[in-house]
């Protein structure tokens, strides 16, 4: 059967990672979706930039017109690992017209432009997968809308933003400055491109908008989220947490209440005993609290090329499981779904 083709947007920490990831477990990945699937071209901003080398057995075409990608019409899914919400809204609206599926690992384009996102994807009958767009490697998108699918959800919290989880552990272990702690996670390519999104908090809101999104069935409304970042944390805070017996951990936390949702993220002092409180370094944790089944955690790597990659791939290999089924049998269902949602408004902090 003909590989599934793949329209890269952006080769950066992600897009070269997916690359990898692809041509690595190519065996793995084509097995168990049922098709091979190849990365057909890619677009980048600057194709003078030196890259790492492509892997081999990949064609890689840097310098496509991105709109050229998106328009390709032998590329089935498109991959958007740009960033941004401009640039990147205007590439996967297209994509969605040109009736292909789309995955993407870009959580503000989500948290802002979701409801219009997904509305477009509704009606032209396509998926958009998102599992890397929160929490990194952690398959958190898939527990809710499938392991979890029974519960009513009561809660989420979690530490959602490496970047800034890596900071707080650094200068806690090592007593590196909060500017050494975040050069560092910009080396290690966990930060956003503009690294106030990480510390300042609005990376974690992005993700729990979308989170609360698909937990209680509401709008995405980044606007209304309470948000407060780590930027004004020293040390001697950290310190003192420690001698109280807590540890001070960037939270997001959205909650059913009688009356709405409350959607915040802040720095929280977390009791030094609770798994969630050593939880260190890059790697992020979300508890959830459903009805039935009561509390699961999942933990792992929260940003970086292969985690993220590991979660681009699954959903890559997901569309590629409904574009192998026979045509009559293909139902796209997505995770968050603007025709079903409820009426329930954001609390206000
Ligand atoms: P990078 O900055 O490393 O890579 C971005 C890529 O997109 C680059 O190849 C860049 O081109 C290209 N690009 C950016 N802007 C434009 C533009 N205007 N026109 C054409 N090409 C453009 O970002 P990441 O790989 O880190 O992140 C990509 C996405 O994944 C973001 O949405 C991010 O939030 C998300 N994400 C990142 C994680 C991480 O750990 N890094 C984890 C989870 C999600 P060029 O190479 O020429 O500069
Ligand atoms: N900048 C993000 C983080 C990348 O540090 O968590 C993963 O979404």
């Amino acid at each position: 059967m003909k590989p599934i083709q793949v329209g890269l947007l952006g080769f950066g920490t992600v897009g070269a990672g997916v690359a990898k990831v692809l041509v690595r477990n190519a065996e793995e990945i084509g097995r168990r979706a049922g098709r091979a699937i190849e990365v057909k071209r890619v677009g980048v901003r600057n194709i003078d930039k030196a890259r790492t080398a492509a892997p081999s057995g990949t064609e890689l075409s840097f310098g496509d017109d991105m709109r050229a990608v998106v328009d390709d019409p032998e590329v089935d899914i498109v991959c958007e690992l740009i960033g941004g919400t401009e640039l990147a809204k205007e590439l996967v609206l297209r994509a969605i017209a040109n009736r292909k599926h789309v995955v993407t690992a870009n959580k503000a384009l989500l948290a802002i432009h979701g409801n219009e996102i997904f509305a477009a994807a509704q009606k032209a009958g396509v998926m958009v997968n998102f599992e890397a767009a929160v929490a990194g490697g952690i398959p958190i998108i898939k527990a809710l809308r499938e392991g979890l699918t029974a519960n009513r959800i009561e809660w989420i919290a979690g530490i959602i933003n490496g970047t800034s989880n890596f900071i707080l552990s650094d200068m806690r272990d090592t007593g590196a400055s909060f500017a050494d702690a975040l050069a560092q996670a910009q080396k290690l390519g966990y930060a956003e491109a503009d690294p106030t999104f990480d510390i300042e908090g609005h990376d974690a809101a992005h993700k729990l908008t979308i989170l609360a999104a698909i937990a209680f069935g509401i709008p995405m409304q980044f606007e209304k989220a309470y948000l407060e970042g780590i930027s004004t944390l020293s040390r001697d805070d950290i310190r003192y947490a420690e001698e109280l017996g807590y540890r001070i951990k960037l939270l997001g936390i959205t909650k059913r209440k009688p009356n709405g949702i409350e959607l915040r993220v802040h720095p929280t002092l977390v009791p030094a005993k609770r798994i969630i409180a050593n939880v260190e370094g890059v790697m992020n944790a979300v508890v959830v609290q459903g009805d039935a089944v009561g509390q699961t955690l999942y933990s792992g790597r929260g940003a970086g090329a292969e985690p993220t990659a590991s979660a681009v791939v699954a959903d890559l290999v997901d569309v590629t499981r409904l574009l192998t089924a026979d045509p009559e049998h293909r139902v796209p269902h997505l995770a968050f779904q603007p025709d079903r949602l409820v009426d329930l408004p954001i609390l206000p902090i």
